[in-house]
C-alpha cells in the first residue's frame, strides 16, 4: 500500500512512531514523518539527534524497536529487498573502494544492482561525466581528494536511478564551489521527480533545497514545516550592529532597550548587539538617532530577518555547527551507493 494521500499527493516515505534504543541510549523516541512523492525533506538536528539512525532504518540497514516505516509504498522490514532496489543511499561517511578506480567503483555498484555489463559501464561513464570526474576516472579512488570521493559516492547512489534518494550530510567537507555544484545536482534530481530525504548541518543547504523540514533533537521531532513557517515561529526582524569598542555597549543597551520588543542580546566577545524589534526602517532611524554621539564606532548596523540558524538556535539551544562533546559518533558501516 502506498502512503496516505493528501490532496492527491502520495507519500513516498511514511514513518510512524519509530523508536530505537542502543543500550541505555534512546536514539529515536517516537519519530513520525512523511515525505510527499517528488519532494525534498530536510532532516535537521544537532549532533547525536538521531538523523543517521532514521536514515539507516529507512534504508533497511537497521531494525527499529518500535514503529513502522514505508518507502516507495514498501515496508522497510517485510519488503526490504524491494526497498533496496528502489532507493539510493549516500551515507554520512564516504564509502568507496580505495583500490578500484572511479570507473570500476561505479561499474561494480551497477553490477551489484544486476545491470548488464554494457549498461553498467555506460551508466558509470555518464555519471563520471556528470560529477566532473572524467579526468580521474582511471585512477584508484585512494588518490582522490575528500571532495572527489564524496562526488563518487553520490554518483554511486544514483546508478540504479532511484525513485527515493537518501543523502546523509551530502556536502560535509566539500569546498564552497563543489557544494554549489552538488546543490545544483540535487535540485536537478528533485526537479526530475526523485523524492529526497536529506540530512544536513548546513541550514542554508536545507533552506535552498528542502520543500519541508523536520527538526529532531534527542530522538524527538521538535518542529516541522516549510522554512518560512519555521522562521515565523522565531519571530520578526532584529536590529543588529557591531561596535569597535565593547566598553561602549552597556550605554548603548540602555539607550536602545525601549525600542525592542524583547530583551537585547549582547555578545561582548564579538562586540555585537542584537535585539528583536518591530517597525522596520523607522526603528532603524530612531536607533541611529539614539546612538548619535556614541563613543564607539558602529558598523554593520541593520535590520535582519531571522534565518534558519536563528531558528535552530531558538529550538535546540545551540548553533547547528556546534560539535557535541558528550557523545562521540559510532563509525558508520561501509555502505553507500545504494545498499550493497
Ligand atoms: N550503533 C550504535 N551503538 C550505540 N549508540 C549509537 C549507535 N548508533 C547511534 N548511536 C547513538 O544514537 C544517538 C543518535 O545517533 P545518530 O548517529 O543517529 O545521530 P545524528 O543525528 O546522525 O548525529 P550527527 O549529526 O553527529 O551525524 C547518538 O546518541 C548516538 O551516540
Ligand atoms: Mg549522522
Amino acid at each position: 500500500m502506498p502512503g496516505s494521500s493528501v490532496a492527491g499527493m502520495t507519500d513516498a516515505i511514511v514513518v510512524e512512531g519509530l523508536v530505537k534504543r542502543f543500550g541505555a541510549t534512546t536514539a529515536l523516541d517516537g519519530v513520525d514523518l512523511t515525505v510527499a512523492e517528488g519532494s525534498v525533506l530536510g532532516l535537521l538536528g544537532p549532533n547525536g539527534a538521531g538523523k543517521t539512525t532514521v536514515v539507516r532504518i529507512l534504508t533497511t540497514l537497521l531494525a527499529a524497536d518500535e514503529g513502522r516505516a514505508e518507502v516507495a509504498g514498501l515496508d522497510v522490514v517485510r519488503d526490504a529487498d524491494e526497498v533496496r532496489a528502489a532507493i539510493g543511499l549516500t551515507g554520512q561517511y564516504a564509502a568507496v573502494d580505495e583500490y578500484l578506480t572511479g570507473f570500476e567503483n561505479l561499474e561494480m555498484v551497477g553490477r551489484l544492482y544486476r545491470l548488464p555489463k554494457t549498461e553498467a559501464r555506460a551508466r558509470a561513464g555518464e555519471l563520471l561525466e556528470r560529477f566532473d570526474l572524467v579526468g580521474a576516472a582511471n585512477r584508484p579512488a585512494k588518490t582522490y581528494s575528500g571532495g572527489m570521493r564524496r562526488r563518487l559516492d553520490i554518483a554511486a547512489s544514483l546508478i540504479n536511478r532511484p525513485r527515493v534518494l537518501f543523502l546523509d550530510e551530502p556536502t560535509t567537507g566539500l569546498d564552497p564551489r563543489s557544494r554549489l555544484a552538488m546543490w545544483e545536482f540535487i535540485a536537478e534530481l528533485a526537479d526530475g521527480g526523485t523524492t529526497i530525504l536529506l540530512t544536513t548541518q548546513y541550514l542554508e543547504e536545507a533552506d535552498r533545497l528542502a520543500d519541508r523540514m523536520v527538526v529532531i533533537d534527542r530522538g524527538q521531532v521538535i518542529a516541522r514545516g516549510t522554512a518560512d513557517e519555521l522562521k515565523a515561529q522565531v519571530g520578526g526582524e532584529r536590529l543588529e550592529f557591531t561596535v569597535t569598542d565593547a566598553a561602549a555597549l552597556p550605554t548603548m543597551v540602555e539607550a536602545l532597550r525601549p525600542l525592542g520588543v524583547d530583551e537585547p542580546n549582547v555578545d561582548v566577545a564579538s562586540r555585537r548587539f542584537s535585539m528583536p524589534v518591530s517597525g522596520g526602517a523607522d526603528v532603524l532611524a530612531e536607533a541611529l538617532r539614539r546612538l548619535d554621539g556614541a563613543t564607539a564606532q558602529i558598523f554593520d548596523i541593520g535590520l535582519r530577518r531571522p534565518d534558519l540558524d536563528d531558528v535552530f538556535l531558538a529550538l535546540t539551544g545551540h548553533a547547528a555547527e556546534d560539535v557535541a562533546t558528550d557523545d562521540e559518533q559510532p563509525a558508520e558501516p561501509a555502505v553507500s551507493g545504494g545498499v550493497r
